[in-house]
């Protein structure tokens, strides 16, 4: 019988969700009703944590409460840093922090239970821990010294302590908050469905949250910030920009980084606010070549998209690469810093999961050969 085949699961419903709507044809994306622009405007990255957890926003003492169940979660297991401290200095900030993810499992002796009260356990200690194990792996890997979590920070503000080892400025706490907000929930993307399939089978939460880190790692997903970096470091001027798009799309499967998207046919709301941001970061810093190099990487992709008939638009990983780079973050460190926030978004897909769970288990279409008779080894 005659199969249909959704290559990429291209279409494919797997369930419905209350977590959050991609609406890929207006641009807009919501997380639980709220509209991510008014989000990304207002919000703290706990208080939408929290929505994403708890299907609304919090009010004060419900924030306070939050904030008062995560602090001491931040301080990480001294076995992750002896795992860091191991790890060539040339190790992807990547493999080291689902490395850590897995590590904490192995070092938490509740780690298998599935019941909410666990999971929940387990999402606040994730949710705190992400940024601490990330900045510290930065640190160790430079061969500087941990600096331990200061609980009374927010998350944006704590992971930038870590990691620079000085109180950050609010302003800069703010953009690291805007870049966690929109960075929290995006659907049934490829991690969150790698993190769900993985739980269906009620496998533990580490578990599903390592899987969902190895597949975040990559290059077409959140793996593209650090593409769209490492791109435009490559280019070097605004100048040098037409001539690397034309280059790069003339290619056999030319892929310019940042741009694209599964869902949206039009640009992603995410990529409109961050650019926002990477102007005005641009304008306060006066170091506004990232800015500028990525504006004319803009215009040279919608002229060359519209020659083949198609509009590829950037995504969110486009233009928090520059905002990351001006932030003065580590290049390698973007990927980690999406997980970072990500974290609270899985979260969310783990509790819906394991509530209402039937194990993942679609079907290939065998192509293959039928009917072969088998030879003993010694007549092949
Ligand atoms: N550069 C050049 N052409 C592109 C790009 C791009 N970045 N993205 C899509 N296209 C073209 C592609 O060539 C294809 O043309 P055709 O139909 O003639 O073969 C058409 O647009 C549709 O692309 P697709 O690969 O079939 O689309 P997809 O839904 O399978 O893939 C994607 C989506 C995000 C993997 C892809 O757009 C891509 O590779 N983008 C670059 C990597 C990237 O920026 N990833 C981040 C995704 S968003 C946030 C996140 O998940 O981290």
């Amino acid at each position: 019988m005659e199969q249909t085949i959704y290559r990429g699961l291209e279409g494919v419903h797997i369930d419905t969700t209350t977590i959050s709507r991609i609406d890929g044809q207006r641009g807009e994306l919501i997380y639980r009703g709220y509209d991510i622009r008014e989000l990304a405007d207002k919000a703290s990255f706990e208080e939408v944590a929290y929505l994403l957890w708890h299907d609304d926003l919090p009010d004060r003492a419900q924030l306070d409460a939050f904030h008062a169940e995560l602090a001491p979660n931040f301080t990480v297991p001294e076995p992750v840093f002896e795992a860091f401290r191991s790890m060539p200095a040339a190790t992807h900030p990547m493999h080291a922090i689902r490395t850590a993810v897995s590590l904490l499992g192995a070092l938490d002796p509740e780690a298998e239970g599935v019941d909410d009260a666990n999971v929940h356990r387990i999402g606040l200690k994730l949710l705190a821990q992400f940024a601490t194990f990330t900045a510290a792996y930065a640190r160790i890997r430079d061969g500087k010294d941990v600096i331990a979590p200061d609980p009374e920070l927010s998350v944006a503000a704590n992971f930038l302590y870590m990691l620079n080892g000085e109180p950050p400025t609010p302003a800069a706490t703010r953009v690291m908050d805007v870049a966690l907000v929109l960075h929290a929930e995006h659907g049934s993307n490829a991690s969150a469905f790698v993190g769900r399939a993985t739980a269906s089978t009620l496998t533990d939460v580490y578990s599903a949250i390592t899987a969902a880190v190895a597949a975040l790692k990559g290059p077409l997903h959140g793996g593209a910030n650090i593409g769209v970096m490492q791109a435009l470091e490559e280019i070097g001027s605004v100048e040098a920009v037409d001539g690397y798009v034309v280059d790069t799309l003339a290619r056999p499967n030319g892929r310019v980084m940042g741009f694209g998207h599964r869902v949206y046919k039009v640009v992603d709301p995410r990529a409109l606010i961050l650019k926002d941001v990477a102007k005005h970061l641009a304008e306060e810093s006066g170091d506004s070549k990232w800015f500028e190099m990525s504006l004319e990487m803009e215009r040279v992709m919608d002229r060359e998209m519209a020659k083949r008939g198609k509009q590829v638009k950037p995504n969110v990983d486009f233009f928090s690469a520059s905002v990351y780079r001006m932030l003065g973050l580590p290049r390698d460190m973007y990927t980690p810093i999406f997980a970072v926030s990500r974290i609270s978004g899985w979260m969310a897909h783990l509790y819906e999961q394991y509530a209402n769970n039937r194990i993942m288990r679609p079907r290939l279409t065998y192509d293959g050969p039928l009917g072969r008779t088998f030879r003993p080894i010694e007549q092949r």
